[in-house]
C-alpha cells in the first residue's frame, strides 16, 4: 500500500457533511407521531412505568414472540438482572466474547463472579464455538470456578449460532443469555432476535437499531416465573406488597417519556433495518474486492448496527478517511482481556488472538436509514481510494 497521506484531487471533501450515525433525520421523518406520544405522557403525568410502559412491553412481546418482556432502564442492567435471578455470584463462571462492548463483561463483574473471555470468529466477530468448549474445559479441569452461564453476544447486528449454542450450553449446566443489545429486528433461521435463547437482553440506547432518547433496556423470555423475578428486581426487589422487600433489587425501571419514543419507534423498525441493510448490501458491493467486509451467515439477518469493515494500518486509514470527511469508528481499539480493569480474569496479551487482531483492524463505516445512495457511493469512493493510494 502506498502512504496513505495527500488527498487526490478527485477526492477533495464535498460540501455536504455526512454523518456517521443520523438521529436528527430519524426524528425529522418521526415527529409528529413522537410529539402525540410525548404531549399524552405529559398529560397523564405517570412518568415511571406509566402505560406507555406497558404499552411498549406487550408491543415487544408481539414483535419478537417472547412470551414475557420486562423493560428497564438499560441494556448493562438488563444483562445484570438476568446473571442475578439466576443466582450467580462469587465462584461462578460467566462466559463471553473478549470482543464486545464493555457491558456485558461488567454485567458480570457487577455482581461478583468471574468473567471468562472466549475468543470470536475473525469473519463474522461471534463467538467461536470451538474456543468456548476449551475455556469451558479449563474451567472445569481447574476446579476453582463453577461454570455458570454464557453471554453470547450478537455483534454489529447479527445474531449468534443459538442452535448450536443451546445444546452445549444445556450439556455444560449453563444459562444462556443473549446479549442482543446491538441486534433488536434481527433474524436467525427466520426467528427473531429476543426469542433465540432462554433469556435476551437488548438496550435502547440512542443508536442502537431501536433507540430512545436516552437510557432503556429489556429481558426478554418464555419462563414466566423468571420474568415476575426481573420485575420484583427492576423495582428494588419488592414482593407481592409494594413494601415488601424479598430481595436484593435495583432501582431499574423504563420512564414513560423513553417508552413513549420506543412505541413511535417501533412502528419503523424493520423499514430501517431494510434500509440499512441496502447500505450494508452497497457497501459489500463497492468494497470487498478491496478490503475485508463483514461476513453474514446465509441463515441470518443482521440488523446492521454498523458496518465493520478489516484493514490494515486500519488508524492511518480512520484519518485519511477523515480528512476526506467520512465519518468512521472503532468498535472495539481493546478486547476486554487486555482491559486494564479486568486484566486479573485475563491470561493477557496472545491468549485470545482473534479478538486482538481485530481490535487492529476493525473500522466502522457510516450507517443509519436515512443515508442517501449518493452518500453512500461518495463513501464507497473514498474508502476505495483510500486503501488502493
Ligand atoms: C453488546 C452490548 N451489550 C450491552 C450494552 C449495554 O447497553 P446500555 O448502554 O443500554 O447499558 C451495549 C450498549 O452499548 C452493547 O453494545
Amino acid at each position: 500500500m502506498k502512504p496513505i497521506t495527500a488527498l487526490s484531487p478527485s477526492s477533495e471533501p464535498a460540501d455536504e457533511p455526512i454523518s456517521f450515525f443520523d438521529l436528527k433525520a430519524q426524528h425529522a421523518r418521526l415527529r409528529t407521531q413522537i410529539d402525540i406520544r410525548l404531549a399524552r405522557v405529559l398529560e397523564h403525568g405517570a412518568f415511571v412505568l406509566g402505560p406507555e410502559v406497558q404499552e411498549f412491553e406487550r408491543r415487544l412481546m408481539s414483535y419478537t414472540g417472547a412470551s414475557h418482556v420486562v423493560t428497564c432502564a438499560n441494556g448493562t442492567d438488563a444483562l445484570t438482572i438476568a446473571l442475578m435471578e439466576a443466582g450467580i455470584g462469587p465462584g461462578d463462571a460467566v462466559f463471553l466474547p473478549s470482543f464486545t462492548f464493555t457491558a456485558t463483561a461488567e454485567a458480570a463483574a457487577l455482581i461478583g463472579a468471574t468473567p471468562i473471555f472466549v475468543d470470536v470468529d475473525e469473519r463474522t466477530f461471534l463467538l467461536d464455538i470451538d474456543d468456548l468448549e476449551r475455556q469451558i474445559k479449563k474451567v472445569r479441569q481447574k476446579g476453582a470456578l463453577k461454570p455458570c452461564a454464557l453471554i453470547a453476544v450478537d455483534l454489529f447486528g447479527q445474531p449468534a449460532d443459538y442452535d448450536c449454542l443451546a445444546p452445549l450450553c444445556e450439556a455444560e449446566k449453563l444459562l444462556l443469555i443473549a446479549d442482543a443489545a446491538q441486534s433488536f429486528g434481527a433474524r436467525y433461521k427466520g426467528r427473531v432476535a429476543g426469542a433465540l435463547a432462554p433469556v435476551s437482553t437488548t438496550s435502547f440506547f440512542p443508536s442502537k437499531p431501536l433507540g430512545c432518547y436516552g437510557d432503556g433496556g429489556a429481558l426478554f423470555t418464555m419462563d414466566g416465573a423468571r420474568a415476575a423475578t426481573y420485575r420484583s428486581i427492576r423495582g428494588h426487589g419488592t414482593g407481592d406488597a409494594k413494601y415488601e422487600i424479598v430481595r436484593i433489587g435495583l432501582n431499574s425501571r423504563l420512564d414513560s417519556l423513553q417508552a413513549a419514543v420506543l412505541l413511535a419507534k417501533i412502528n419503523v423498525v424493520d423499514h430501517d433495518r431494510a434500509a440499512r441493510a441496502a447500505t450494508a448490501a452497497a457497501y459489500t458491493e463497492g468494497l470487498s474486492d478491496c478490503v475485508t467486509t463483514p461476513t453474514v451467515l446465509p441463515d441470518r439477518e443482521s440488523a446492521w448496527a454498523q458496518y465493520t469493515i478489516q484493514v490494515d494500518r486500519r488508524d492511518d486509514v480512520q484519518a485519511a478517511l477523515k480528512a476526506r470527511g467520512v465519518p468512521t469508528a472503532i468498535y472495539y481499539p481493546r478486547p476486554m482481556h487486555l482491559q486494564p480493569a479486568y486484566e486479573r480474569w485475563s491470561e493477557g496479551e496472545g491468549s485470545l488472538p482473534v479478538s486482538e487482531r481485530l481490535s487492529e483492524r476493525v473500522l466502522a463505516l457510516p450507517m443509519h436509514a436515512d443515508m442517501r445512495p449518493d452518500i453512500r457511493a461518495r463513501i464507497i469512493q473514498a474508502v476505495r481510494e483510500v486503501v488502493k493510494g
